[in-house]
């Protein structure tokens, strides 16, 4: 098992963590002036009506122009989200030998830990460890999640529940400033969850290596924590990269591939990739809220007319996501897949 949470520290980038320079972070640097909008959710009350036309506006404003934002006064106490950052850094921080047990590349399994991605064909390896976990509903997988560190199903499962209720909270806005149904994407567009939890250890020299490469999430709405350790995530902004800085307590929103294709393209799915850094370990968790692996995904019929003719085929969620890996993730050669004439 090669994690590199194993090793205490490094001293130089070893080989095959280079990449070539066309990959690496210098590439379409920074507009260090953009940050992402961030939306105040007034404590998550969103069912009342106050306030509620202008987080819709907010939303859809964001999300036309970033596909990104943050999102503060959520409705997540601060102790939810500081737990289950602390207690997934504990477990990177065990010894090999208690975390070598649940090393595996084995999808269908509702944990494993890994390095690297399964993603990328190419020989360099990404400078993070992770674990991939399937949360939802709880009860079936949570016999199968670690019983460490202390507490640590525990805290994923209320982290979970939490974060569920965000997310469709945020949907159901989506949905509203569409003029869909209000629980258009309840049920089976949203029933399952799956989390990743990314540890990028710091780096001795992060010009050389890639925490993630661009890629853009295959669900249909991402809920991503990250701690306030250390900046890394950069989203896509016209020709280049923003810094998706760290806000304390905050989350940021991401539109999956599947969002992109219902809204019939009006909400991008917008690439993004993780630097690495040298002064600090940073890790990020990731939820990813996506359909059942049965449902039928097409562009809504509401959004599609005379004048705006549906831009992706139909398909079922389980073959999107054997040819997102048959792909390995580029966003132009999956969405190519998926276009109608494309
Ligand atoms: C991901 C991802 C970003 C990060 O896990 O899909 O984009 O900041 N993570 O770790
Ligand atoms: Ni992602």
């Amino acid at each position: 098992m090669e994690l590199l949470s194993n090793q205490p520290r490094y001293d130089t980038v070893p080989d095959k963590y280079i990449f070539p320079p066309e990959k690496r972070p210098v590439n379409n640097v920074v507009n260090p002036s953009i940050n992402l909008p961030v939306i105040d959710l007034r404590g998550g009350c969103i069912d009342s009506d106050i306030g509620r036309d202008e987080i819709i506006r907010d939303i859809m404003k964001a999300g036309k122009e970033f596909g990104f934002f943050q999102v503060i006064n959520h409705g997540i106490q601060a102790k939810t989200l500081n737990d289950m950052l602390q207690v997934c850094e504990n477990f990177f921080k065990m010894p090999a030998e208690e975390k070598k047990r649940y090393y595996s590349d084995d999808m269908s399994r509702a944990f494993f830990l890994n390095s690297s991605t399964q993603y990328d064909q190419s020989e360099t390896r990404y400078w993070r460890d992770y674990m991939r976990i399937s949360c939802y509903p709880i009860e079936e997988f949570i016999d199968q999640w670690p019983e460490n560190p202390e507490n640590f199903r525990a805290v994923l499962s209320e982290y979970t529940v939490r974060v569920r209720e965000i997310a469709s909270k945020l949907l159901k806005l989506i949905a509203e400033g569409f003029g869909l149904d209000r629980d258009y994407f309840c049920g089976d567009l949203s029933n399952g969850t799956k989390m990743k939890v990314n540890y990028y250890p710091p780096c001795p020299d992060p010009s050389l290596t890639m925490g993630l490469l661009p890629h853009c999430d295959r669900q249909l709405i991402t809920v991503l924590a990250q701690g306030t350790a250390a900046c890394g995530l950069q989203a896509k902004y016209k020709e280049g990269w923003i810094d998706v800085k760290p806000i304390p307590n905050a989350f940021v929103i991401n539109f999956g591939h599947q969002l992109e294709i219902i809204t019939n393209g009006v909400l991008k799915s917008v690439e993004h990739r993780a630097i690495t850094n040298s002064g600090a370990a940073r890790t990020s968790v990731a939820v990813f809220i996506m359909p059942d692996m049965e449902s039928f995904i097409s562009p809504a019929k509401e959004m599609v007319n005379e004048e705006n003719p549906p831009l992706y085929k139909s398909f079922v969620f389980k073959d999107f996501l054997r040819i997102y890996t048959d792909l390995s993730a580029k966003r132009v050669d999956v969405m190519e897949a998926f276009k109608i004439n494309g």
